[in-house]
């Protein structure tokens, strides 16, 4: 008989397994500019070691299974531990969202998997504000 079907069947099946044991959401999110941005990462795969979330192809933050949130430069961008969560399970957390938060944001678990979502950030107030207050002048640096 021959293996090598079977240990390419084998092999297939646990990538499968690993792959359905990781969860992002939501998996789109719009908040307004200036906004808090949260999303939660969790997994049942418990070998995992560490967790890295991106906003594009940029790293912001680690957390470390071991340690927890490895200090991230940028005050604005944290994660804590969800509440009432059987799985291992993170809250990335962008504080005052940017125009340039826009994009993808991706959990990667190291080695195991990663899953992306979406993040829309709307104009809010200076937007806004440019709306009202068309036909003044300097309405960007005159907050209304
Ligand atoms: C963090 O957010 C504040 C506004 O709440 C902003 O002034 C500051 O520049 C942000 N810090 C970084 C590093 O982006």
């Amino acid at each position: 008989m021959d293996i090598l079907p079977l240990l390419v069947l084998f092999l297939s099946w646990q990538t499968k397994a690993v792959r359905t044991k990781m969860k992002l959401t939501p998996a789109s999110l719009t908040v307004v500019r200036g906004d808090e941005a949260k999303f939660t990462c969790s997994t049942s795969y418990t070998p995992w070691t560490a967790m890295t979330w991106l906003l594009g192809d940029r790293p912001v933050l680690t957390i470390s299974k071991q340690d927890g949130v490895v200090p991230s430069l940028n005050p604005n961008i944290t994660a804590v531990k969800c509440s009432n969560s059987k799985t291992d399970c993170w809250e990335f957390i962008l504080r005052s969202t940017e125009r340039n938060s826009q994009g993808q944001v991706t959990c990667d678990l190291h080695l195991i998997d990663r899953k992306m979502a979406e993040l829309f950030v709307q104009g809010g107030r200076i937007h806004l504000c440019a709306c009202l207050c068309q036909g003044r002048s300097n309405e960007m640096s005159h907050p209304c």
